[in-house]
């Protein structure tokens, strides 16, 4: 891993084993693109990448210059009305309302390591493996520095990017735009791939071809929402998941974002992401800066497995933290869809004895055990506990649980609040909204004022006394509503543009001090189900509640998606009731079982209620994946199979490539159908496995090359017109689903 500057000819060259990323200093003191992609030799120079050219009518920044035109020029930060007439990277206005800026290079600084982005979740690294570039930018007539750092990683194909204004002089600066990556590409060849969904039916594969202007996904509701990711991969029409170019952008953020991508009339692709510029605005006095999110960029040549592997390993290794990040999971069962809000203790200590007969080990306890919370109309701020519910308290509750040998968790939803409430009374002026005029209510709720620190403070001292009081190791930090009315009674006027983003930076207080000040708790995220599920939320809390719908078909689906950026260990998966609570569909315990291993796996049904057959199911499943889990949080996944017709399949594969599970799905039966085989990968050519389920031994080179059959699916039976040996097939109906264990001898 390097980082070299080429003095003479002013050019940067980042690379590792696998990718180069290669920019220069223009003529103009501002930085121009040249290549993101494969690794590439080092040379002397790469000036000749640059290829001038003019354009009769472009604009021209040097006099008679024809050919040192901005709307041409590939760029790193693109500004804002110097010619260049796509999207710009950034905006500010000055005092006297100009919006023309001109920031130069002036000096960079490369460097071991990586600095905390402060008060912002980001990935980090030891000395040995990142090494940082910052360039500092300075715009002379405003004295203000830009300084754009990028950050490359020794052991991943991976840039990442952010860039931080600082205002050294005494005039007023309003930023109106401030994104954490820009990336010009040399051409537009590339399909945009997103992860699209709503409220149960989050980040499923979308893909279009890119045309000429702007296409984009973004949030403007507070959080990074479950109608888009902040995520957007451009791949080549040919790649596949295993082969071919694909770049992939992440944004660490978990507020309002935009990621788009523009195709101009010379077919140049311009990327941007970060904060999204709708309603944001942030003022800039003398001395003050302001730092952007963190973008992460990845080049894969490897399909889009290559691209999701790269993310899954950087965020499991450089962005996730703390006790839990390496740590294998406790199997949890969680009482939301078997109880709702109707609990009492000894309904919640009979669910638990159960759990620990079946080999659970974390019991936690969902929405419903505070204030007076019957139903979702009541008590969100209230965070203190229902003695009819629970006449022990959490106090009580958590201690018998924890003596009959669980850990304890415990869901709170702290940036809410109900109209039915004392906080409500106490505090009008902490919720969201333009006072006076009329609040938009969201399951019943309000949005409290993250923006405002005495929130902040508020909720920390109320969820620390409870964590202090009670033997708790789990939280599970929900969130379900967007934003609306977006106000803070606490902002002047002119910085009310600014609201979105200091709301969620409030978001990152308040977890950052829980993680300082509980530093065994394990967090799981959630909003709604996931609809926060993004790199930021990684940064504090492991995992993420990945969908409020649990059905095995809607998950294959649902997880499928997720696992283009999201590792395995990030994803909460549970094994639930049918008929499903979402859509009412019923699939074999079998099939939710295995769909749900390939997560940090739990249950989520009253397990009071189960058939002592399905007790029998249940333990062997909770054994399979004790077994397994390791391999399953800390290997290699690859999604294999993704069907028209239903058919899904998956795998996972540890770093020494000697164990391996893969698992198939079929939704639906065919009549008559093919014959299926599924070919693996990331194996050890030479390694001969054992594959226990089948009870033979494959080669590395044939599982890969000629692949693994599948089960034989049912062909149909007449049987009065067969005599002999007849195979009509095992795999038979619709939900059927198999795992299969590969362990190198
Ligand atoms: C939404 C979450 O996604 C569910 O798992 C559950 O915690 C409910 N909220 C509780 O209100």
């Amino acid at each position: 891993m390097a980082i070299n500057y080429n003095e003479k000819t002013q050019e940067f060259h980042l690379y590792n084993g696998e990718i180069s990323y290669v920019f220069t200093i223009l003529k103009n003191n501002q930085l121009g693109q040249l290549y993101f992609g494969k690794r590439i030799r080092h040379r002397e120079s790469f000036s000749h990448m640059l290829q001038l050219r003019g354009c009769v009518l472009a604009p021209h920044t040097f006099k008679d210059d024809l050919n040192f035109s901005l709307e041409v020029i590939k760029q790193e930060y693109p500004a804002y009305g110097t010619g260049d007439y796509r999207s710009p990277a950034y905006q500010l206005t000055m005092e006297n309302g100009s919006r023309i800026t001109n920031y130069e290079y002036k000096s960079h600084e490369i460097y071991k390591g990586k600095k905390e982005l402060q008060g912002l979740p980001a990935t980090y690294g030891e000395k040995s493996d990142v090494t940082t570039l910052s360039i500092r930018m300075f715009d002379d007539q405003i004295h203000s520095d830009m300084i754009i750092s990028y950050h490359i990683f020794e052991e991943h194909p991976v840039i990442t990017r952010d860039v931080k204004f600082v205002n050294k002089g005494s005039e007023k600066l309003v930023i109106e735009r401030a994104m954490s990556t820009s990336m010009d590409f040399y051409d537009s060849d590339f399909e945009m791939v997103q992860l699209d969904g709503a409220w149960s039916r989050e980040r499923h594969v979308n893909k279009r071809k890119l045309q000429n202007g702007i296409q984009s996904v973004g949030s403007r509701r507070g959080g990074s929402s479950a109608s888009h990711n902040p995520f957007i991969a451009l791949k080549r029409e040919e790649t596949t998941e295993n082969q071919g170019e694909v770049y992939g952008f992440s944004l660490v953020y978990s507020g309002n974002f935009l990621a788009q991508a523009e195709v101009d009339d010379y077919d140049v692709t311009r990327v941007l992401l970060g904060i999204h510029p709708f309603e944001f605005e942030w003022t800039l006095l003398e001395g003050q800066s302001f730092q952007t999110p963190e973008a992460v960029m990845v080049y894969s040549d490897k399909g889009l497995n290559g691209m999701s592997q790269a993310f899954h390993n950087l965020f499991k290794e450089h962005l996730i933290r703390g006790y839990w990040k390496d740590k294998v999971r406790p199997v949890l069962i969680n009482n939301w869809e078997a109880t709702y809000f109707d609990f009492t203790e000894d309904s919640i200590l009979e669910i638990a004895e159960k759990s620990k007969d079946l080999g659970i080990k974390l019991f936690v306890l969902d929405d419903g055990w505070f204030g007076k919370r019957n139903n979702d109309h009541t008590s969100l701020g209230d965070w203190h506990v229902d003695y009819t519910k629970l006449p022990n308290g959490i106090e009580g509750i958590a201690q018998k649980i924890t003596d009959k040998g669980l850990r304890f968790g415990l869901w709170f939803e702290p940036e809410m609040i109900n109209e039915i409430s004392d906080l409500y009374k106490e505090h009008e002026d902490w919720i969201i909204g333009d006072p006076g005029r009329k609040r938009t209510y969201g399951r019943n709720q309000f949005v409290l004022d993250f923006s405002n620190k005495d929130v902040v403070d508020y909720l920390f001292e109320k969820m620390s006394d409870i964590l202090k009081s009670s033997n708790i190791s789990y939280i599970k930090w929900d969130m379900n509503r967007n934003i609306t009315e977006a106000f803070s009674a606490k902002l002047p006027a002119n910085r009310q543009k600014e609201f979105f983003h200091r709301y969620i930076l409030g978001v990152y207080d308040l977890y950052d001090r829980l993680n300082a000040a509980f530093p065994y708790i394990l967090f799981e995220s959630c909003a709604s189900g996931g609809a926060r599920f993004d790199p930021g939320m990684l940064y504090y809390a492991p995992q993420t509640w990945t969908s409020d719908d649990t059905d095995a078909v809607e998950r294959l689906k649902i997880q499928y998606g997720t696992s283009m950026v999201y590792p395995l260990s990030s994803i909460g998966s549970h094994v639930s009731a049918i008929p499903n609570h979402q859509v009412s569909r019923e699939t074999p315990l079998k099939m939710r079982a295995d769909v749900a291993y390939f997560g940090t796996f739990g249950y989520e049904l009253d397990v009071t209620k189960l058939t002592p057959e399905e007790e029998h199911i249940v333990s062997e499943q909770i054994k399979f994946f004790k077994k397994n889990r390791e391999l399953i949080q800390q290997g290699n996944f690859y999604r294999l199979e993704n069907s028209e017709d239903g058919r899904y399949s998956w795998m996972v594969i540890s770093k020494d490539q000697k164990t391996a599970i893969l698992a198939s799905y079929k939704v639906w039966a065919t009549p008559n159908p093919p014959l299926k085989k599924v070919l693996l990968q990331g194996l050890n050519s030479e390694l001969n496995y054992h594959c226990e389920q089948r009870g033979l031994n494959f080669y590395g080179d044939e599982l890969m090359h000629f692949g693994f059959l599948n089960e034989v699916e049912f062909t149909g039976l007449l049987q009065d017109n067969f005599e002999g040996e007849y195979n009509p097939g095992t795999d038979k109906g619709d939900f059927s689903s198999y795992v299969y264990t590969f362990e190198a001898k």
